[in-house]
């Protein structure tokens, strides 16, 4: 694996290769990056991941000062499992060499709801590295997890709106065998607080089996997932039924109909906020 840090070594290295698959990441690597790093090697050669946490997704009270920079580790990781070609590890400097004025503004109907609600300005930041890495990148296909629902949808969008030639591929989620989502941030629960995190998958699981049980009410299954949070120590952003192609609350008649749906849940456990999904 070639480890490079500018663009311009990265443009050598990947000089006339057109079936570029990547991943790119913020790096502290687990078993559902390497599940999307397999993936890409599924759909192109070569692989290319990138490392970098960007600043710029982050609100001024989040946590980018302490999100995980594990580097060596991931390196380590990424060398044993022997599916990446090229990672792309840039400094802060070398991706935003000038203050970042130009940026991507993805539509209110999707950016500032959920997720964008309560992280301000996040998929802003979000959409623009994505943007800039794929133009450092140029790749065919880009793999991005199902756990991050709203940054895929927005990210593929984004895509298509600009013209990019690089399809989105979606990855399901990974998951530790009592229903945890891997993630990075995982890493900050207690022993107490990580029995207790498979709780947000149970809570939708219960949502899903009520909607294919036939329950309409889903204000009320919300409000109950919320209430159960609650009751167990969570402080819950949201729980939300929405539909699967827009992201749009739905209608008593499109459930009734079938229309593919999906709840989203986000909340915080002592100082962790973790997000997860479920389709229905
Ligand atoms: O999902 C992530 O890890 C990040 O949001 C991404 C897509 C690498 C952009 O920084």
């Amino acid at each position: 694996m070639k480890i490079v840090r500018s663009v311009q070594e990265l443009r050598d290295q990947l000089h006339g290769q057109n079936r570029i698959a990547f991943v790119p990441t913020m790096g502290n690597v687990h078993a559902a990056h390497l599940s999307l790093m397999s993936m890409a090697r599924r759909h192109g050669d070569p692989v290319v991941a990138s490392i970098f946490v960007n600043r710029l997704q982050f609100g001024p009270a989040e946590d980018f000062d302490r999100y995980p920079r594990t580097l060596q580790e991931d390196i380590e990781k990424l060398q044993q499992h022997n599916q990446v070609y090229v990672l792309f590890a840039p400094s802060e400097s070398e991706m935003y060499p000038e203050p970042q004025n130009y940026r991507v503004q993805p539509p209110t109907d999707l950016g500032d709801i959920l997720e964008g609600e309560f992280r301000p300005g996040f998929f802003v930041g979000v959409t623009t590295v994505v943007l800039k890495l794929f133009a450092c990148v140029q790749p065919r296909v880009a793999v991005f997890g199902k756990k991050d629902y709203q940054q895929l949808m927005i990210v593929r969008n984004m895509c298509r709106q600009f013209c990019q030639p690089t399809e989105i591929i979606a990855h399901e989620t990974v998951r530790e065998d009592d229903g945890l989502a891997l993630s990075s941030r995982n890493r900050f629960l207690n022993d107490t607080e990580r029995r207790q995190a498979p709780q947000l998958y149970q809570e939708l699981s219960e949502i899903r089996e009520c909607i294919l049980a036939g329950e309409r009410n889903l204000l009320e299954v919300e409000n109950q997932a919320l209430r159960a949070l609650a009751a167990s120590g969570w402080q819950p952003d949201y729980v939300s039924v929405r539909r699967q192609v827009d992201l749009k609350t739905p209608s008593v008649e499109q459930v009734e109909n079938g229309e593919p749906l999906v709840v989203l849940a986000a909340a915080r456990l002592g100082s962790t906020r973790l997000i997860d999904n479920l389709e229905i």
